[in-house]
C-alpha cells in the first residue's frame, strides 16, 4: 500500500513558524513519525511539500496512479485552492485532510475548506498526531477494502 502525504504552502516552516499554533516539530520530524507509523501498518509513505499550487498538482497527477490514498494538509490553499481540489478529486483516491490547528477556532476565513467536500474526512486541531491518526484510519480502511 502506498500513501501520499502532501504538505502545502509554508509547512516547510514548521518548528519555526507560530509554534504556539503549529507546534514545535519540524516538517522532517513530522515526516519521519508518519513514515514510522506507515511502516508499522505496512504502508509506504511518499511525502512531498511545496509552496506552489502547480507543483502540488503536478505531484498528485504524477503519483496518483501508483498510490492508494492521500493525506494532505493544504495550508492556506485549504481555503481557496480550487485547482488543487480538482486535482485531488480527479484521482478518485480517498483523501484525508489534516490541519495542525483547529481551523474552526481561528479567523473566520479559515473555517471554510474547499477541500473538505471531496475528502473522505478531516482532522483539525490535534497537532502532528492528526497525521498519525489519518494514516492509521486510511491504512485500516484500505486494508478492509472500504
Ligand atoms: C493549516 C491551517 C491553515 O489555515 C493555514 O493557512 C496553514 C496551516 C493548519 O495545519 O492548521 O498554513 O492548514
Amino acid at each position: 500500500m502506498r500513501i501520499l502525504v502532501i504538505q502545502g504552502p509554508n509547512l516547510n516552516m514548521l518548528g519555526k513558524r507560530k509554534r504556539e499554533i503549529y507546534g514545535d516539530k519540524t516538517l522532517e520530524e513530522v515526516d519521519s513519525l508518519v513514515k514510522k507509523e506507515g511502516a508499522a501498518l505496512n504502508a509506504e509513505v511518499v511525502s512531498f511539500q511545496s509552496n506552489s499550487e502547480g507543483a502540488l498538482i503536478d505531484f498528485i497527477q504524477e503519483e496518483a496512479s501508483s498510490a492508494d490514498g492521500i493525506i494532505i494538509n493544504p495550508g492556506a490553499l485549504t481555503h481557496y485552492g480550487l485547482s488543487l481540489r480538482d486535482a485531488l478529486s480527479d484521482t478518485r483516491l480517498p483523501v484525508v485532510e489534516v490541519h495542525l490547528s483547529n481551523i474552526y477556532a481561528r479567523e473566520e476565513w479559515r473555517a471554510r475548506s474547499v477541500i473538505a467536500p471531496i475528502a473522505r474526512g478531516q482532522i483539525s486541531g490535534l497537532g502532528w498526531r492528526g497525521y498519525i491518526s489519518a494514516i492509521q484510519i486510511l491504512a485500516n480502511e484500505l486494508k478492509e477494502g472500504n
